[in-house]
């Protein structure tokens, strides 16, 4: 009979969630030395651009949505893991406007050092969530690793004229974001076991929420422009949005919905470092207004794993947008607009006001 306490899963690894990618100006450097890719007329969305995932046209009405995301534990319960890892990596199709079809499952794991029914539960947590999303697990790999990780490379379908990029937002266009953030620094938290059971349960659901509903009533709209937002943060994800759509985008902070007690926890020194990387690569991009302190600043850059969408659509239609999100039960908000055009410049700018 054991009597060891039960396996903490974030303290296997020293980075959790999106929070253990590769930080955007490392990335954007190692991809700048690859050879540029043969030009494909069927390849819709490729590298070039930033976006969720790559979609490939296989005729006149159909294309593929490709996407991989895996990372390591961002909680302690194995299951709730398996779901959030799931919901996470299916969201990339949901933002493409894509209906998600199939998955693979990612594997690591010290098979040989962790109890096997952990594996379990995370892969049943993950297999539960990809059947509320209708998608069908067809396979996956696993390798024997020190520390545990878990994703899902994902496939689904789109249209191929009703593609959601970052690219298309206008000026004019309302930006709805349909989760809270403060997901980095509350799971940050969790680490150091500053939470209430109460806080883990609902940063938990936040994150294994699917994007499902929120996408396929999108879909039911003329979308200009769609992303999620994960591990760049929702300054990141929306800097994004403003580069690929030549604008400059204007948040309200006030606007931003954002899990309780994240300013308090954040204050406490529960920032990850992934969120201080996501700052300092957005900053050249962004006008903060003065009356936000690095805190502000500093939770509107937090790596989110799992976050919502961030939808860019026209003034005229965006309060029905929010009320039909609103009463699908989607905690959709407001957070701001397109408010100019930064065509000629390559660039995107965001201005935050207070
Ligand atoms: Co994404
Ligand atoms: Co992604
Ligand atoms: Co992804």
């Amino acid at each position: 009979m054991s009597t060891e306490s039960p396996i903490k899963l974030t303290s296997l690894s020293s980075k959790g969630g999106c929070g253990c990618k590769i930080g955007p100006a490392d990335l954007s450097q190692v991809v700048r030395s690859l050879p540029q890719p043969e030009p494909n007329p069927d390849l819709l969305v490729g590298l070039d651009t930033s976006d969720d995932a790559g979609v490939y046209r296989l005729s006149a009405d159909m294309a593929i949505v490709q996407t991989v995301d895996f990372f390591t534990p961002i909680v302690d319960d194995p299951y709730s893991f398996g779901q959030i890892a799931a919901a996470n990596a299916i969201s990339d199709i949901y933002a493409m406007g894509g209906k998600p079809l199939t998955a693979l499952n990612i594997v690591a794991f010290p098979i040989t050092t962790l109890d096997k029914q952990i594996l379990a539960d995370i892969m049943r947590g993950a297999a539960d969530k990809a059947k509320e999303a209708g998608v069908t697990i067809v396979g996956g790999h696993s390798i024997d690793d020190k520390e545990p990780k878990f994703g899902m490379a994902v496939t689904g379908l789109v249209h191929p004229d009703r593609v959601r990029t970052n690219a298309g937002a206008q000026a004019g266009d309302r930006l709805i974001l349909t989760k809270p953030i403060g997901v980095g620094i509350m799971t940050t938290a969790i680490k150091k076991e500053q939470l209430t059971a109460e806080e883990i349960a609902r940063v938990t659901k936040v994150m294994a929420a699917l994007n499902k509903t929120a996408a396929e009533t999108m879909s039911r709209y003329e979308v200009h422009a769609c992303t999620d937002v994960t591990g760049f943060g929702l300054l990141g994800h929306a800097l994004e949005m403003a580069k690929g759509s030549q604008a400059t985008i204007t948040i309200d902070r006030q606007a931003v919905p954002i899990l309780p007690r994240t300013r308090e926890l954040a204050e406490q020194g529960f920032v990850p470092g992934g969120t201080k990387n996501n700052f300092a690569h957005v900053t050249p991009n962004v006008t903060f207004d003065p009356s936000l302190d690095q805190i502000d600043q500093w939770i509107l850059c937090d790596a989110v794993t799992s976050g919502g969408l961030l939808i860019a659509i026209a003034d005229s239609q965006a309060e029905a947008l929010l009320r039909d999100l609103q009463e699908a039960g989607v905690e959709a908000a407001i957070i701001g607009a397109v408010t100019g055009t930064s065509a000629g410049t390559g660039q995107g700018h965001i201005q935050v006001q207070g």
